[in-house]
């Protein structure tokens, strides 16, 4: 596993922007999955921002929402629907047949993880993931207990990811479960990258080191990638001993 320290948000996901951009131009239709959030709003602002200032085409790409709140319904702005529709399917253009997202309100969750995972598999799989870090270890809504060998699956969340979740909704909301791409998607994924910034996530980032992998902590399975990189700014790194990453990107 890589692991690369920035001194801030911006430069973090400025080099985040910059490979979603190369792995773009080098590779026309690549298929590509995000999580929402906070995290990689700004490298996914300065990845759209990036493709329509140098007329990048990306009519041939492919691009998978990680996660959804099961319940939550798409013109809800806290939802990940919304937040990739708002950030990057609208300004790009990208048109329906270029985009996979679940469907919150599914009466089906199991119909709905098949489908998912049968367009990743008929897209050719996964080219580069970028993901976060929730604040008990979680990927996607892929929570504490959760087997790493699952594909598509829906998740009752933690009481932190709840509670937590709150933050991205204008009113309080009920959240129970999550449907979400699996952690066998990650592993089979070509390149992953797991993003963290801030001292709020320190602890967490400390955890994931100093553990060994195992499913109580979903982000200690980024040691067994063989294509994972961990991105930090410094205070998200910031418990870290000198030993655990080379500051020197
Ligand atoms: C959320 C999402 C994850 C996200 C994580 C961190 O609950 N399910 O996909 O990566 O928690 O979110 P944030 O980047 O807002 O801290």
């Amino acid at each position: 596993m890589n692991v690369k320290v920035f001194t801030d948000y911006e430069e973090l996901s400025e080099a985040v922007a910059t490979i979603v951009v190369d792995l773009i131009k080098r590779t026309p239709n690549a298929v590509i999955c995000f999580a929402s959030g906070h995290t990689p709003l700004l490298a996914c602002q300065l990845f759209v921002a990036k493709i329509l200032r140098e007329k990048i085409d990306v009519s041939a790409i492919r691009f998978f929402s990680l996660d959804e709140w099961v319940g939550v319904p798409p013109e809800n702005q806290g939802s990940c629907h919304h937040f990739f529709y708002d950030v990057i399917f609208n300004p790009l253009g990208l048109t329906k047949n270029q985009v996979y997202v679940f469907d919150a309100l599914t009466n089906n969750e199991a119909d709905e993880c098949k489908k998912m995972d049968e367009a990743i598999a008929a897209a050719g799989g996964l080219d580069l993931m970028v993901v976060g870090i929730g604040m008990n270890g979680h990927i996607g809504f892929n929570e504490p207990g959760v087997a790493f060998d699952n594909y598509s699956h829906v998740m009752a969340l933690d009481k932190s990811t709840i509670e937590g979740g709150q933050k991205y909704f204008e009113t309080n909301t009920i959240l129970s479960k999550g449907i979400t791409i699996g952690l066998q998607h990650l592993i089979e994924t070509k390149q992953v990258i797991m993003i963290a910034n801030g001292d709020k996530k320190a602890e967490i980032i400390k955890r994931t080191f100093d553990e060994t992998v195992n499913e109580q902590l979903p982000a200690t399975i980024m040691k067994t990638h063989k294509n994972g990189t961990i991105m930090l700014d410094k205070a998200a790194a910031s418990l870290l001993s000198a030993n655990q990453f080379d500051a020197s990107h």
